[in-house]
């Protein structure tokens, strides 16, 4: 199996290997946390596949507000607790939606997306830094394994945010 983008995989498990590694060298040598989340969104944008929305959103004063993006423009300002981003944040812990117009409050920054997963970056001392938002066009894209994929990228990426 290959991806279009130069992930050449044999399972999904060994994907989200590969997308770690190559995360983890965009990153390592840089400090500046704008340089860092926007190489990142572009990874996992162009690198996972069926996506339509990869990026960030960062906690400031008791807020989420917009990150570094790929995809279409997005609300800037989300209340914790408030849709999928607002949901994951406030719990600290990932939440993965297999069909966002079944999600109370979802938010809908683009309209072809469907199923979405949110994973929340988290500090060494656990405090809330913000969340990795992916997106997708298809309903029920998010599976255990992209999950546990995903939630490995946020740990390599906060401590460099
Ligand atoms: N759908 C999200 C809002 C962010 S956009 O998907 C980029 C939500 O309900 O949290």
């Amino acid at each position: 199996m290959r991806t279009g983008t130069g992930l050449s995989y044999a399972t999904k498990a060994e994907f989200y290997r590969e997308l770690a590694a190559q995360c983890h060298a965009l990153i390592d040598n840089e400090r500046d946390p704008i340089a860092n989340m926007a190489n990142c969104a572009a990874l996992v944008f162009n690198t996972v596949p069926r996506l339509n929305w990869a990026g960030f959103y960062l906690l400031k004063d008791r807020e989420l507000v917009l990150g570094p993006f790929q995809g279409q423009p997005a609300c800037v300002r989300i209340t914790l607790g408030r849709g999928v981003c607002g949901t994951a944040a406030k719990n600290r812990s990932t939440l993965r939606v297999a069909d966002v117009t079944k999600f109370p409050g979802h938010i809908a920054c683009d309209t072809a997306s469907r199923s979405e997963i949110v994973v929340p970056l988290l500090a060494e001392d656990s405090q809330l830094i913000g969340v990795l938002d992916v997106d997708s066009p298809e309903l029920d894209r998010f599976d255990a394994e992209d999950e546990a994929g995903l939630l490995v990228l946020a740990k390599i990426i906060a401590p460099k945010i």
